[in-house]
């Protein structure tokens, strides 16, 4: 999390960086800071809360803000000390001489901070970041040189990184260096930038360089140096960048959230496209790099992800084991990597992560690859750490997210691993689900449109939302394949609106979450008619036996079981095995309403970010 920007150049830097820090909002937003630098002059300005308070400060520094044309800036996600302005970026040594932003963790910054204080270093915010900046500064005390500085430093610190650093003994230059945390330089003409991620700098710039781990960089107006961990000069690629410069709008709708609850009849148009041609074509998967042979050899699946990317990951796992007949495990990310994992070259590694820069997702493939396990990710960002990670890159093309709340790059995902557990199946030879895969390709290709039907009449989720926006606690169950749904319900109604919610396998509610029951705890079921249809109105009975007020999602209830429900949403009827993709939207739509009557900042929920990149 948190996102940086760097400038070099004739253009006015602070332009530069708040509308860099404006797309980068995504990364956190708890404050921000930047620092202008003109000759041996640096002025840092620094607020606290959103990127508007930091924008008001600035209105009246014209004078420093249309000469200075070196700066970088930081926009910050609380790890280390409050959300306060003094612990926001950038941070300082005590001679002010070397300002520094950094995204990621620093392990031994305690240990650091005790050798620094013995030498007399002044510690004014509680950050690691700041431990960083002393750790810098007092490597230039003995070498006088910024770049040799960091490169000392570097290897003094354990943890991930992205770092910008300035200097007021060397106004020509910017120095970066990253392990484990994103970093980008764009290369301009006469001008160079440095961003946490593309959006901050394609506005200007279509051409990049990518730092890897371990290397430190010396960006001035009109070069680039890379030195490798062995302080060796080195050279990376100039890449195309993938984004051209759109302008991120709502597009009338009042938050981005909304705007792409809308947009995912078109994002399963665009994942189908040229993989799914018709009901009786196979699947096409021409980034899928295994060979038929090898793909027979397989004998476990693995897929790790985080929070929406992992519920996307279990109803994976039930169409994978369905129809490619492989055992497959699902794991936090953040579990996976601190236990004895069993993988080997017949393993197949899946990741899922909309931005592909997870950091317990991307330690937990870096472990895996040593294992030799084939790795495919599934992400929305082609340009993402992950990416380069992947033996076989599945791009979702969602298009950006810009709301935290993941919506679309959910739908992605879960139509991604419909295609790959089909092309599984074709490649191994099953003929077992024949018919019924002609049946789920068809419904595939008719789903947008039932999205679209359902996005057309949303009213009753908006009535229902009022209605329920006063309770403080939510259940949400269901069984089989939407037991993921229920999952991501619940997640999306506490990240948005804050309302305490909690997705249950509905056949678990009597072994214990019953006991909450009574009519101060709206239960919210998901029915479709499938195996589990009947065992689910079972549960809602029980829960309604405990007065539960109980909201039905489903697409068919029997004439004699609708009083059961207080309210019932009809959806238009898909085959048990898809119902996961429409079900959803409804519980997105749900939690939008409600936070949205709760007057809650929809696209920026406190205490979240949209990139998670520390462990
Ligand atoms: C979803 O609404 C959340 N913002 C969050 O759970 C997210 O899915 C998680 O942090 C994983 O992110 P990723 O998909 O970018 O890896």
């Amino acid at each position: 999390m948190c996102g940086i920007i760097g400038y070099i150049g004739d253009r006015k830097a602070s332009e530069v960086l708040i509308s860099g820090l404006s797309h980068l909002e995504y990364r956190g937003y708890d404050s921000s800071g930047i620092a202008l630098m003109r000759g041996s002059d640096v002025q840092i300005f620094k607020a606290q809360g959103k990127l508007k308070n930091l924008i008001e400060i600035l209105k009246d520094k014209e004078d420093v803000c249309s000469s200075a044309h070196i700066g970088i800036g930081h926009i910050r996600w609380a790890t280390h000390g409050l959300p306060t302005t003094i612990n926001a970026h950038p941070h300082t040594c005590d001679c002010k001489s070397l300002i520094l932003v950094h995204n990621g963790i620093i392990e031994n910054y305690q240990e650091l901070k005790e050798e620094l204080t013995a030498l007399g270093c002044h510690f004014v915010s509680q950050t690691d970041t700041e431990v960083a900046a002393h750790l810098i500064a007092h490597e230039y005390g003995k070498t006088k040189n910024l770049l040799k500085a960091m490169q000392q430093a570097v290897k003094k610190i354990k943890g991930a990184f992205a770092f910008c650093a300035i200097h007021k003994n060397e106004p020509d230059r910017i120095v970066v260096a990253k392990r484990n945390a994103p970093l980008v330089i764009g290369v301009g003409q006469d001008e160079n930038f440095i961003a946490s991620d593309i959006p901050a700098i394609i506005e200007y710039t279509k051409k990049a360089i990518y730092l890897s781990d371990g290397q430190v960089g010396v960006v001035k107006k009109n070069s680039i140096e890379i030195y490798d961990e062995n302080d060796l000069i080195t050279q990376n690629k100039i890449e195309n960048l993938p984004f051209e410069a759109i302008a991120i709008s709502k597009m009338g709708y009042k938050h981005f959230m909304l705007k792409e609850i809308h947009e995912q009849s078109d994002v399963v148009r665009n994942v189908l496209s040229g993989k799914l041609i018709s009901h009786d074509d196979k699947i096409k998967l021409e980034e899928f790099k295994l060979t038929p042979e090898k793909i027979k050899k397989i004998q476990r699946v693995q897929i790790v992800a985080c929070g929406t990317s992992l519920h996307a990951g279990m109803v994976g796992k039930y169409i994978i084991e369905r129809y490619a007949g492989i055992p497959t495990d699902v794991e936090p990310s953040s579990e996976y990597i601190y236990r004895e994992t069993i993988a080997d070259e017949n393993t197949l590694v899946i990741g899922i992560s909309q931005s592909g820069e997870t950091a317990d997702t991307i330690t937990a493939i870096k472990q895996v690859k040593e294992k030799n396990s084939h790795i495919i990710i599934i992400t929305n960002r082609a340009d993402s750490t992950m990416a380069r990670l992947a033996d076989s890159l599945l791009p979702v093309s969602a298009g950006i997210e810009v709301s935290v709340a993941a919506t679309k790059s959910y739908m992605a995902q879960l139509i991604s691993l419909y295609m790959l557990a089909i092309y599984l199946m074709e490649q191994k030879g099953i003929e077992k689900y024949h018919d019924e895969i002609v049946n789920l390709k068809q419904e595939l290709i008719e789903l947008p449109n039932k999205i679209e039907a359902l996005l057309e009449n949303t009213n009753d989720i908006k009535l229902l939302a009022k209605k329920y926006s006063s309770y403080k606690d939510f259940i949400f169950i269901a069984r089989g394949i939407n037991f993921p749904s229920a999952l991501e319900g619940a997640l999306k109604l506490k990240e948005i609106s804050y309302i305490n919610a909690t997705g249950y396998g509905a056949g678990e509610l009597k072994h214990g979450p019953i006991a909450m029951l009574d009519e101060n705890m709206p239960v919210l079921a998901i029915l479709n008619q499938g195996v589990v249809y009947d065992k689910v109105l079972s549960n809602c009975e029980e829960a309604r036996a405990r007065q539960a007020k109980l909201i039905g999602v489903a697409d068919y209830v029997a004439p004699k079981d609708k009083d059961l429900f207080d309210d019932l949403i009809l959806i238009p009827h898909v085959s048990d095995i898809l119902s996961p993709a429409l079900n959803i939207i409804v519980l997105q739509l749900l939690a939008y309403y409600i936070a949205e009557y709760l007057g809650k900042d929809v696209d920026q929920p406190r205490n979240l970010a949209k990139s998670v990149t520390v462990e």
